[in-house]
């Protein structure tokens, strides 16, 4: 069979070298992929990023299954397009990825459905928002509604800082957030203490397949300090999901919202990620719904998954839904996995592209380079994005894991290279 993975960052990166696994895979596309996965003969990229185009290419091309990596694709309706033409394809309609692409749309769902997370307001006049931040006080989180590649949230410490947020928010849209229909929006919500993890499962209109644990690093420097990326490390399992917090998480909000976009006539198909807060008493509220897997959350979790990929995959897809993906157990591998990205000078508000890169480590069974921001420009390996590599390694523990990671690491070298010397903190704090 003949696969294609759209998107190009090291989440897809790590789609394709865990598909390229599978017996029946005979190529894995991406579309358009990245400098990684032009060098890999496992792979071949397409440099095709319209929806339809991309679609007639998968018909032309006879692709028997796509996975979609990214929420642009997506929220873009990708997977109402290649449906419309019975193509198969993992991933949630235009209409089910609201649950990400609008915060003002999934804050509503969670309300109407019980689920738990942080009181909020919506608006889209800045005096109310101003009036309504002066009102409840700091700390206060303000939120962009619309699409903002991770960076459309300000944690608000101090007022000041919030009547900012706002400002710009509203205003001069300075983080270039893509607004939703009706303009620039806000979500303004009370501030949650606690600690995060990432929850993913996969679904498939119905029936939900919990995916391993994982905790990422959403701050540039160490000691979670600096600006929000997009993920400057990611580690799985998380050890702070007790089976416990597990069991909650899933009651209370995974089936919960599986079960309420039936309601709603929107059934969700896809990777689910619920951004988890979980609290000193092991409560959890959702901080925030993804539609899609996490990166760099997927680079660990798929280097822990020990069942055929593909299989879990057309099981999730297939048509008339049901049996097969309900009976599936997926088989991890019991080692933890922890992956270090390297991002671009100037990441996360410039990052600068061209850099060459040396001294990537060939593949080993315990580590593995994924690629994100690479282009191949004349046979050579250059940055082209924020976060450029994630370096992703297994071990006995999160200390071993973390190690190896770093060892791995350890010869690569572009100019204005930056990473986190930290990944994995919490793990070995609660393990
Ligand atoms: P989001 O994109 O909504 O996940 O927000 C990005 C980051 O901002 C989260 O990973 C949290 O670190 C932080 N954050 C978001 N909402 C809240 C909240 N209500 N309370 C505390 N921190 C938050
Ligand atoms: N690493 C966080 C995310 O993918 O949204």
């Amino acid at each position: 069979m003949k696969v294609l993975v759209v998107g190009g960052g090291g989440r897809e990166h790590a789609f394709a070298w865990k598909l390229a696994q599978s017996a029946r895979v005979q190529m894995v596309y991406l579309a358009p992929g990245n400098g990684g996965t032009a060098v890999d003969a496992r792979y071949q990229n397409v440099p095709i990023t319209d929806v339809v185009a991309l679609r007639q290419w998968a018909q032309d091309n006879r692709i028997g299954l796509t996975v979609v990596g990214p929420e642009g694709p997506l929220a873009a309706g990708v997977v109402d397009e290649f449906r419309q033409h019975g193509l198969r394809i993992f991933g949630p309609t235009r209409a089910a990825a609201q649950l990400e692409s609008s915060k003002a749309f999934s804050k509503a769902f969670m309300r109407r459905h019980g689920i738990p997370t942080a009181e909020y307001d919506t608006f889209s006049d800045p005096v109310a928002a101003h009036h309504y931040v002066a009102q409840k006080g700091a700390p206060i989180v303000v939120k962009a509604d619309g699409l903002a590649a991770g960076k459309g949230v300000v944690v608000a410490m101090t007022l000041d800082e919030a009547h900012a947020a706002i400002d710009f928010m509203l205003g001069d849209n300075t983080l270039g957030v893509a607004h939703n229909e009706g303009g620039a929006r806000v979500v303004i919500e009370e501030f949650l203490e606690g600690e995060e993890a990432s929850f993913m499962v996969m679904c498939d209109g119905r029936n939900v397949l919990a995916l391993a644990t994982s905790q990422d690093h959403k701050r540039l420097l160490d000691g979670d300090q600096g600006p929000n990326t997009g993920g400057m490390g990611a580690y799985s399992p998380a050890p702070v999901v007790t089976p416990k917090v597990h069991a909650r998480a899933m009651r209370e909000i995974i089936l919960p919202t599986i079960k309420g976009m039936e309601k709603d006539g929107i059934p969700y198909t896809g990777f689910l990620y619920a951004g988890l807060m979980i609290d000193a008493q092991g409560g959890v509220k959702t901080l925030e719904f993804n539609c899609r897997m996490g990166d760099p959350e997927t680079q660990p979790i798929l280097m822990r998954l020990k069942s055929d990929f593909l299989e879990v995959l057309l099981a999730a897809t297939e048509p008339g839904a049901g049996q097969a993906f309900e009976q599936l157990e997926l088989d991890w591998d019991r080692r933890t996995a922890l992956g270090v990205v390297l991002a671009a000078h100037g990441y996360p508000l410039s990052p600068r592209k061209g850099d060459v890169l040396r001294g990537l480590p060939s593949e080993a069974s315990d580590a593995v380079v994924f690629h994100a921001g690479t282009t191949l420009v004349q046979g050579q390996l250059q940055t082209s994005g924020g976060r450029v590599l994630c370096v992703t390694a297994l071990g006995d523990s999160v200390r071993l894991a973390q190690a190896r990671a770093y060892q791995a690491l350890n010869g690569i070298h572009f100019d204005g290279m930056q990473f986190r010397t930290d990944v994995g903190h919490r793990g070995i704090k609660h393990s």
